[in-house]
């Protein structure tokens, strides 16, 4: 990319050089034929002005002082024979007899200017070198311009300079943009900011608040990632403690198997931590390709047939034959899925039942997870989508991020969940994505 100001410099320069020079040409053409137009006067006046002495008597005598040199004056009789000359080069043509007044004549030496009269039986012939009226109007031409000629590099010095003062506020706006700490963006001020860079400023603003925004939510995660992951460790340390302390066999057994379930639960949090990374919202989905939603369902369900049935809780899943194909992630969507059937697992006792049903629902695809859990209270079902928000204190182990990576991964693929009463039972959950319905993207 070619700077600003050389571009300016060399356009503006350039139009004024060519500007010039068109003038200069049409200011040539205008004097040519001004100056041809006065020539024309000036050999009509000599013509009519020679005495008739020469024209009579064929002698010039002091009179040929007075005629410029470059004017040829020649006298015919009507015979066609030369019997005056003075000044007369050899290019001079021969007159064509019978044409009076002005004409131009070209010959080897040129083209001329010439005017013939015909007076007491001769033909007087005056002429000029058209050259010579041409010579004269480039002479002025440049003459004309010269004083412009001198101003093309003050003007471009007067370019430099404007162009200079024009582009400071870019020049400012670079310092300001360079003066921003990247652990606190401020909006750039607006003052003095000239309206051509406004909209400029206006859209790195918004660009900051954004970056601000996301930034902050950077950090709240990560602040909250680290508050959370330090209790699993604290318990973890003070299980390997009791470990140790173990009197007998049995004990570091016990001791041993807690130790176990610790990790499994710190490991499943980081499990869930990278999910959510992975499905910011700002992250977008990897890829998108038609997803066979029964069979992905179908995949999930064989997954948590063997626990189902370890805790006598009966699963099912009830597909509608017009489901189809819906545009997403296939991983993605098992994630989702995956977390709501542990979730209802997790909340169902025994002699429950889970069913995930898939249906059209006003042209779009609905996945629902129904169970006969305890439900969610109504006044906490807006915060069960916040990160790492558990309910109640029910001897919850989960790390409280599932329903969090469901609603990420919802909203990358346009969808919506709601939670409801299971409308089928005294108790139980019914969350509800309704592919279709919502505005991501
Ligand atoms: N089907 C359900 N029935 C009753 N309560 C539920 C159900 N699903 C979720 N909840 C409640 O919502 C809370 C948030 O659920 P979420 O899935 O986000 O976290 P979690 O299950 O505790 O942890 P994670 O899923 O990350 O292991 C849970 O703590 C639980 O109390
Ligand atoms: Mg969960």
């Amino acid at each position: 990319m070619r700077s600003i100001r050389r571009q300016l410099l060399v356009w503006l320069l350039g139009g004024v050089l060519v500007s010039t020079l068109i003038a200069g040409a049409m200011m040539f053409i205008k004097v040519r034929e001004e100056t041809g137009e006065l020539f024309d006067d000036q050999l009509r006046l000599i013509a009519t002005s020679l005495p008739t002495r020469i024209v009579v008597q064929h002698q010039a005598e002091e009179e040929d002082d007075e005629l410029n040199d470059d004017i040829s004056v020649q006298i015919w009789d009507l015979d066609g024979k030369l019997v005056y000359s003075a000044n007369a080069g050899p290019g001079l043509p021969k007159p064509a007899f019978r044409k009076e007044g002005h004409h131009s004549v070209s010959s080897a030496s040129g083209r001329w200017q010439v005017f013939t009269e015909i007076r007491r039986g001769h033909l007087i012939q005056v002429a000029r070198a058209s050259r010579d009226r041409d010579r004269l109007a480039m002479k002025l031409a440049l003459r004309s311009l010269l004083p412009f000629m001198v101003l093309i590099p003050l003007l471009g010095l007067f370019i430099l300079l404007v162009v200079s003062r024009g582009l400071r506020p870019l020049a400012q706006l670079a310092r300001a943009v360079g003066r921003q700490s990247p652990s606190a963006l401020k909006p750039l001020p607006l003052a003095h900011v000239p309206p051509e860079i406004r909209p400029v400023v206006l859209a790195l603003n918004d660009l900051l608040a954004r970056l601000e925004q996301a930034m902050s939510a950077q950090r709240s995660f990560v602040a909250d990632a680290a508050h959370e992951l330090r209790t699993p460790l604290t318990a973890l340390k003070l299980q390997l403690q009791l470990a140790e302390r173990a009197g007998d066999d049995v004990q570091r057994a016990e001791a041993f198997a807690r130790l176990g379930q610790r990790l499994d639960r710190a490991s499943h949090l980081v499990r869930q931590l990278l999910t959510l990374a992975r499905h910011e919202p700002q992250m977008g989905l990897p890829q998108r390709a038609p997803v066979d939603l029964v069979a992905l369902a179908g995949q999930v369900i064989a997954d948590y047939d063997d626990l189902a049935r370890e805790q006598g809780i009966d699963l099912g899943l009830n597909a509608g034959d017009d489901i189809g194909l819906e545009p997403g992630n296939g991983d993605s969507l098992a994630i989702l899925l995956d977390n709501l059937v542990r979730n209802a697992l997790a909340h169902t006792p025994a002699g429950g039942r889970v069913d995930v049903v898939l249906a059209r629902d006003g042209g779009h695809a609905a996945l629902r997870v129904i169970d006969t859990g305890p439900g969610i209270p109504p006044a906490a079902r807006l915060r069960v989508f916040d990160r790492f928000y558990r309910c109640g204190d029910r001897g919850n182990t989960g790390s409280g991020l599932g329903l969090a990576i469901v609603k990420s991964i919802a909203d990358a693929h346009g969808a919506r969940v709601t939670l409801a009463d299971n409308p089928g039972a005294a108790s139980g959950l019914m969350v509800s994505v309704r592919f279709g319905a919502g505005t991501g993207g």
